[in-house]
């Protein structure tokens, strides 16, 4: 039976300046994950924050924490994050050439282990791999920045993805990431998504409308 569809609203697009009140905010506005993505500069052309910032926000929510780790070599941060409060740790299949060992070392940890697919890598990717995974991610945009344009050649990404996970018979989220909005995230959930990233649209206008962007997002 699909699960219903949450939402994990990612705090790239809060007020940094006020990152601990805009988790609560975010969390009193019905989020069911805070999605906390992790950029280093040299995997993808940015950089955000890290495990520190990722820590000092663990107190204002008790609400899972999503890390989304756009990070390369991934594996010794690893366990900063899972310290720092992670529940979910996702890593690129793109930014490791040991992406087995990799989930292992999340397991470890006592952490569920997430991989994310960049636009360009094909679903069959983790084939070999479903028994060890607890979430795929799929980047609806090149990752590194917020507010971009949703990739439509994902969507069938999303359908390849959602028969393997249903195939597989376990339990295993299947996300999406970037440019989800009102338009955007009907098609991706009836693709088969159960899971939707969203910065821009989740903490447009403020906290005051933090509720009903996400109710719009859900479509409720
Ligand atoms: C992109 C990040 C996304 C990003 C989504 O590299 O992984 O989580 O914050 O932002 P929007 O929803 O604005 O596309
Ligand atoms: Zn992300």
């Amino acid at each position: 039976m699909r699960k219903p569809v949450r939402i994990a609203p990612s705090i790239l697009a809060a007020d940094f300046a006020k990152l601990g009140a805009e988790v609560a905010a975010i969390d009193e506005a019905g989020a069911d994950f805070i999605h906390i993505d992790i950029m280093d500069g040299h995997f993808v052309p940015n950089i955000s924050f890290g495990p520190a910032v990722t820590k000092s926000v663990r107190g204002y929510t008790d609400k899972p924490f999503d890390c989304h780790l756009m990070i390369s070599p991934a594996d010794p941060y690893i366990p900063e994050f899972a310290d720092a409060g992670a529940d979910i740790i996702t890593l690129h299949q793109e930014a490791g050439a040991h992406l087995h060992r990799s989930l292992q070392v999340v397991k470890s940890l006592g952490k569920k282990a997430g991989v994310s697919l960049n636009p360009a890598t094909p679903a069959s990717t983790l084939e070999h791999i479903m028994d060890e995974v607890d979430l795929i991610l799929v980047m609806s945009v090149n990752p590194g920045f917020g507010g971009q344009k949703f990739i439509v050649s994902q969507l069938d990404k999303i359908r390849t993805l959602r028969g393997m996970i249903d195939e597989s018979g376990r339990d295993i989220d299947l996300e999406v990431d970037g440019g989800i909005n009102i338009e955007t995230a009907p098609l991706v959930i009836e693709a088969g998504a159960d899971m939707l990233v969203a910065g821009s649209a989740a903490f447009r206008g403020g906290p005051e409308h933090y509720k009903a962007n996400i109710d719009a997002l859900l479509g409720r």
